[in-house]
Protein backbone atom coordinates (compact mmCIF):
# COMPACT_ATOMS: atom_id res chain seq x y z
CA UNK A 1 0.00 0.00 0.00
CA UNK A 2 0.70 3.40 -0.66
CA UNK A 3 1.48 5.08 2.95
CA UNK A 4 1.58 8.54 3.59
CA UNK A 5 4.64 7.23 5.92
CA UNK A 6 6.43 6.67 3.10
CA UNK A 7 7.87 9.40 2.03
CA UNK A 8 9.07 10.41 5.61
CA UNK A 9 12.61 9.62 6.44
CA UNK A 10 12.07 10.50 9.84
CA UNK A 11 10.01 12.35 12.49
CA UNK A 12 11.77 16.04 12.62
CA UNK A 13 8.89 17.36 15.20
CA UNK A 14 6.89 15.31 16.62
CA UNK A 15 2.96 16.22 17.25
CA UNK A 16 2.70 16.65 21.05
CA UNK A 17 6.25 19.08 20.55
CA UNK A 18 4.59 21.10 17.95
CA UNK A 19 1.11 21.51 20.04
CA UNK A 20 2.96 22.16 23.36
CA UNK A 21 5.13 25.12 21.16
CA UNK A 22 2.14 26.51 19.20
CA UNK A 23 0.15 26.98 22.68
CA UNK A 24 3.41 29.34 23.42
CA UNK A 25 3.21 31.33 20.46
CA UNK A 26 -0.39 31.89 21.12
CA UNK A 27 -0.21 32.72 24.26
CA UNK A 28 2.33 35.44 23.17
CA UNK A 29 0.46 36.85 20.52
CA UNK A 30 -2.72 37.22 23.01
CA UNK A 31 -0.35 39.25 25.27
CA UNK A 32 1.21 41.26 22.73
CA UNK A 33 -2.10 41.86 20.90
CA UNK A 34 -4.41 42.33 23.81
CA UNK A 35 -6.78 45.66 23.11
CA UNK A 36 -5.19 45.75 19.08
CA UNK A 37 -7.64 43.79 17.53
CA UNK A 38 -5.18 42.23 15.23
CA UNK A 39 -5.83 40.54 11.85
CA UNK A 40 -4.74 36.95 11.28
CA UNK A 41 -3.28 36.21 8.26
CA UNK A 42 -2.92 32.53 7.20
CA UNK A 43 -0.79 31.91 4.02
CA UNK A 44 -2.18 29.37 2.24
CA UNK A 45 -2.15 26.54 1.48
CA UNK A 46 0.70 25.69 3.62
CA UNK A 47 0.22 27.51 6.77
CA UNK A 48 -3.52 25.79 7.16
CA UNK A 49 -3.07 23.73 9.75
CA UNK A 50 -0.72 25.46 12.28
CA UNK A 51 -2.88 28.13 11.49
CA UNK A 52 -6.39 26.66 12.77
CA UNK A 53 -4.10 25.47 16.02
CA UNK A 54 -2.64 28.36 16.10
CA UNK A 55 -6.05 30.38 16.23
CA UNK A 56 -7.37 28.13 18.94
CA UNK A 57 -4.81 29.44 21.17
CA UNK A 58 -5.27 33.15 20.79
CA UNK A 59 -7.39 34.25 23.79
CA UNK A 60 -8.16 37.86 22.32
CA UNK A 61 -10.54 39.50 19.89
CA UNK A 62 -9.21 39.36 16.19
CA UNK A 63 -10.43 38.65 12.40
CA UNK A 64 -9.00 36.61 10.05
CA UNK A 65 -8.03 36.70 6.51
CA UNK A 66 -5.74 34.54 3.52
CA UNK A 67 -3.22 35.45 1.10
CA UNK A 68 -2.30 32.38 -1.47
CA UNK A 69 1.02 32.91 -2.93
CA UNK A 70 3.20 30.42 -5.24
CA UNK A 71 7.06 29.88 -5.10
CA UNK A 72 7.93 26.54 -4.67
CA UNK A 73 7.92 23.66 -7.97
CA UNK A 74 8.36 20.41 -5.88
CA UNK A 75 11.12 20.64 -3.52
CA UNK A 76 12.84 23.91 -5.30
CA UNK A 77 12.28 27.28 -4.86
CA UNK A 78 11.82 28.81 -8.15
CA UNK A 79 12.73 32.36 -7.08
CA UNK A 80 9.47 33.57 -8.74
CA UNK A 81 6.88 34.51 -7.00
CA UNK A 82 3.47 34.96 -7.89
CA UNK A 83 -0.06 36.34 -5.89
CA UNK A 84 -2.60 33.48 -6.70
CA UNK A 85 -5.06 35.14 -4.21
CA UNK A 86 -5.33 38.54 -2.04
CA UNK A 87 -6.16 40.04 1.06
CA UNK A 88 -10.42 40.10 1.34
CA UNK A 89 -10.52 43.00 3.30
CA UNK A 90 -8.38 46.55 3.73
CA UNK A 91 -5.72 46.37 6.36
CA UNK A 92 -5.98 50.35 6.86
CA UNK A 93 -5.13 51.12 10.32
CA UNK A 94 -4.98 47.74 11.80
CA UNK A 95 -2.23 45.39 13.13
CA UNK A 96 -1.83 43.01 10.86
CA UNK A 97 0.43 38.79 11.73
CA UNK A 98 1.14 36.92 8.74
CA UNK A 99 0.69 33.71 9.69
CA UNK A 100 3.39 31.25 7.12
CA UNK A 101 4.47 27.34 7.51
CA UNK A 102 8.50 28.15 6.69
CA UNK A 103 10.41 30.62 6.26
CA UNK A 104 13.22 29.54 3.38
CA UNK A 105 14.56 31.53 1.22
CA UNK A 106 12.69 34.86 2.63
CA UNK A 107 12.03 35.75 -0.98
CA UNK A 108 8.30 34.78 -0.59
CA UNK A 109 7.82 36.64 2.64
CA UNK A 110 10.16 40.27 1.12
CA UNK A 111 7.70 39.91 -1.86
CA UNK A 112 4.50 39.89 0.51
CA UNK A 113 5.83 42.62 3.63
CA UNK A 114 7.01 44.85 0.55
CA UNK A 115 3.46 44.32 -1.45
CA UNK A 116 1.79 45.38 1.92
CA UNK A 117 3.81 47.83 2.83
CA UNK A 118 1.75 50.28 0.79
CA UNK A 119 -1.42 49.14 2.39
CA UNK A 120 -1.40 51.58 5.20
CA UNK A 121 -2.00 49.17 8.07
CA UNK A 122 -0.84 50.25 11.79
CA UNK A 123 1.46 47.24 12.21
CA UNK A 124 2.85 44.49 10.04
CA UNK A 125 4.38 41.36 11.98
CA UNK A 126 5.47 37.98 10.88
CA UNK A 127 4.92 34.34 12.69
CA UNK A 128 6.23 31.18 11.28
CA UNK A 129 6.17 27.64 12.48
CA UNK A 130 9.72 27.16 10.96
CA UNK A 131 12.69 28.57 9.98
CA UNK A 132 15.43 27.91 7.73
CA UNK A 133 17.61 30.36 8.62
CA UNK A 134 20.73 29.23 6.77
CA UNK A 135 19.08 29.39 3.50
CA UNK A 136 18.36 32.73 3.73
CA UNK A 137 18.40 34.95 1.10
CA UNK A 138 17.26 38.12 2.19
CA UNK A 139 16.56 39.53 5.12
CA UNK A 140 13.03 39.54 6.61
CA UNK A 141 11.79 40.44 9.82
CA UNK A 142 10.20 37.66 11.99
CA UNK A 143 8.38 38.42 15.13
CA UNK A 144 7.40 34.79 16.34
CA UNK A 145 8.97 31.57 15.16
CA UNK A 146 8.47 28.06 16.68
CA UNK A 147 10.99 26.22 15.46
CA UNK A 148 14.26 26.76 13.44
CA UNK A 149 15.72 23.85 11.84
CA UNK A 150 18.10 23.04 9.70
CA UNK A 151 18.42 23.56 5.80
CA UNK A 152 16.42 20.08 5.23
CA UNK A 153 12.92 19.22 3.27
CA UNK A 154 10.49 18.99 5.45
CA UNK A 155 6.80 17.74 4.83
CA UNK A 156 3.52 17.42 7.29
CA UNK A 157 1.40 19.76 9.32
CA UNK A 158 0.43 21.26 6.13
CA UNK A 159 3.57 21.80 4.51
CA UNK A 160 3.86 19.68 1.28
CA UNK A 161 5.86 18.15 -1.64
CA UNK A 162 3.86 18.29 -4.71
CA UNK A 163 0.61 19.25 -2.58
CA UNK A 164 1.32 15.74 -0.88
CA UNK A 165 1.55 14.91 2.56
CA UNK A 166 -0.09 17.99 3.88
CA UNK A 167 -2.38 15.97 6.06
CA UNK A 168 0.76 13.71 8.17
CA UNK A 169 -0.15 15.42 11.70
CA UNK A 170 4.08 16.05 12.48
CA UNK A 171 6.59 17.46 10.32
CA UNK A 172 9.07 14.73 9.12
CA UNK A 173 11.95 15.10 6.57
CA UNK A 174 11.32 14.07 2.98
CA UNK A 175 12.80 11.05 2.16
CA UNK A 176 14.47 11.66 -1.27
CA UNK A 177 14.44 8.62 -3.47
P1 LIG B 1 10.88 31.07 0.66
O1 LIG B 1 10.31 32.09 -0.28
O2 LIG B 1 12.07 30.38 0.06
O3 LIG B 1 11.14 31.59 2.04
O4 LIG B 1 9.85 29.90 0.74
C1 LIG B 1 8.67 29.97 1.43
C2 LIG B 1 7.71 28.90 1.00
O5 LIG B 1 8.39 27.78 0.37
C3 LIG B 1 7.05 28.31 2.20
O6 LIG B 1 5.89 29.04 2.54
C4 LIG B 1 6.75 26.89 1.75
O7 LIG B 1 5.52 26.83 1.10
C5 LIG B 1 7.87 26.55 0.80
N1 LIG B 1 8.94 25.77 1.47
C6 LIG B 1 10.18 26.17 1.82
N2 LIG B 1 10.88 25.19 2.41
C7 LIG B 1 10.04 24.11 2.45
C8 LIG B 1 10.16 22.77 2.98
O8 LIG B 1 11.19 22.35 3.55
N3 LIG B 1 9.08 21.98 2.82
C9 LIG B 1 7.92 22.38 2.21
N4 LIG B 1 7.76 23.62 1.72
C10 LIG B 1 8.82 24.48 1.84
Amino acid sequence: MNKLENAVERILIPEDKIAARVKELGAQISKDYAGKNPIIVGMLRGAIIFYGDLLKNVKIPCTLDFMCLSSYNGTCSTGEVRFLLDLRGSIAGRHVIIVEDIVDTGLTLDYVLKNLSHRGAASVAVCTLLDKPSNRKTKVPVKYTGFEIENEFVIGYGLDCDELYRNLPYIGVYKNR
